[in-house]
């Protein structure tokens, strides 16, 4: 089938160069002030948390023999890359954004030869390869996902118009199929699927490496034996497709699987149970938040991430303060634990209501108004780390819970 291939967007971020906020100027602003002397509600990083959930994930690569690869969709930045790079040893990356991919590929990483592998973890719209190759050409392995027939005929044509059928290089490429999670992926053990996996592994355009799954419904696990069972419907979702494909002549050699939940039960199961799966991934695991809190796979020292927010107003004749931050400032996204986050230092204390700026907090026991006043900062843990850090566009970071800025981090935006 001859597919047209649409006029090809561009991602703002090269040649004119993208436009992060300085982080110079930021760092000047902001490091050896304490926090409650900055404009809220900021997000807030402990960049040794962040360290210890890296080290984390390397022991969990180390037990099971697993490569790792690291999600950067939760902080999208260069330094928190770095650290799950040098501390969960791996080279691998996924990026949810092309923007995301530029600016990593576009930074000291590659140059430094820690960043090696990116994989562009969406599955790739034909509007977007004059990107794809270019980022091919920009560090030594770019894997994009290709989940549906449609994409490969663009991919043809484009090829043919574009270079005459001879593209400069052969794209790497995943086959993202569906494991139960109801996102992203190829239906597994149907004829669609397996004629995609055919056209795949024979075209001449593409270097496949592998299967991918990702179990995002893990993160309805509640405990470890839950996460373990997500970790092995999983691994027998890719295996059992692998076989499938095997008996119909299609052979693949990788298979990639993970979420946070799965990824920390992987350290939890002997070596032995994940046998023929070649690599883990994972993102969330570098900030954590309260929906990884309820899988009760981690406790309350791996929170790298919470929301700086001041009391604007108080309300003591019915219990409530109001706070900055609101939905702008941490998302609207539902924890199993109920409300927006969670206050430190105040358990008695609900973040149950957000409008667009303001966070309502309620059931203030009286006596607390003793001692609360308009202008005090909280910091509060939200429901999901990646949806609140996507609404920062800077974040300050401090070291083992202390309250002095040590540094700023500028994450990357837009698509
Ligand atoms: C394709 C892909 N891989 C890996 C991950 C990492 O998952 P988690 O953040 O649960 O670790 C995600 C997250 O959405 C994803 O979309």
């Amino acid at each position: 089938m001859v597919f047209a291939v649409p006029t090809q967007t561009t991602t703002p971020l090269e040649p004119i160069g993208f436009s992060v906020p300085s982080k110079e100027y930021l760092v000047n602003m902001y490091v050896g002030k304490k926090l409650r002397d900055a404009r809220t509600p900021r997000l807030v990083v402990d960049r040794a948390v962040v360290k210890r959930n890296c080290e984390k994930i390397a022991a969990v690569s180390s037990k099971s023999g697993k490569k790792i690869r690291v999600h950067i969709k939760t902080h999208k930045t260069i330094e928190a890359t770095e650290i799950q790079l040098d501390s969960a040893k791996t080279d691998a990356i996924v990026v949810s954004t092309l923007a995301e991919a530029y600016y990593v590929i576009n930074s000291h990483l590659v140059s430094s030869g820690k960043l090696k592998d990116v994989l562009f973890g969406f599955p790739v719209s034909p509007d977007r390869f004059d990107d794809i190759y270019h980022l091919s050409q920009k560090v030594e392995k770019f894997c994009i996902f290709i989940d549906h027939d449609q994409t490969l005929d663009a991919l043809e044509t484009y090829c043919e118009e574009k270079f005459g059928g001879k593209p400069p290089r052969k794209i790497n490429v995943y086959m993202k199929v569906e494991c139960g999670n109801g996102r992203a992926g190829a239906a597994i053990n149907n004829d669609a699927s397996v004629n995609l996996a055919k056209r795949l592994v024979s075209s001449p355009l593409l270097n496949v490496v592998g299967l991918y799954t990702h179990a995002g419904h893990s993160y309805a696990s509640r405990d470890r034996d839950g996460a373990v069972n997500f970790l092995k419907s999983e691994r027998d979702a890719a295996l059992d497709y692998k076989k499938f494909l095997a008996d119909n002549g299609v052979q693949f050699d990788n298979i990639s699987i993970g979420a946070t939940p799965t990824v920390m039960a992987a350290g939890l199961v002997d070596s032995t149970e994940l046998e023929g799966i070649t690599e883990l991934h994972a993102g969330s695991f570098v900030l954590n938040d309260r929906q990884q809190l309820a899988t009760q796979l981690l406790d309350e020292s791996g929170l790298a991430v919470t929301v700086l927010c001041r009391v604007a107003s108080r309300y003591p004749e019915r219990g409530s303060l109001l706070m900055d931050g609101g939905a702008l400032g941490f998302s609207k996204d539902a924890a199993p634990q109920g409300g927006f986050g969670t206050i430190v230092g105040e358990p008695k204390w609900k973040l149950d209501k957000l409008a667009q700026e303001h966070s309502i907090v309620t059931e203030v026991p009286i006596e607390d108004f003793q001692r609360v006043n308009v202008g005090d900062v909280f910091r509060v843990v939200p429901n999901h780390c990646c949806l609140t850090a996507a609404c920062y566009e800077f974040f300050l970071i401090i070291e083992d819970n202390g309250d002095e800025i040590v540094d700023v981090w500028v994450p990357v935006r837009g698509w």
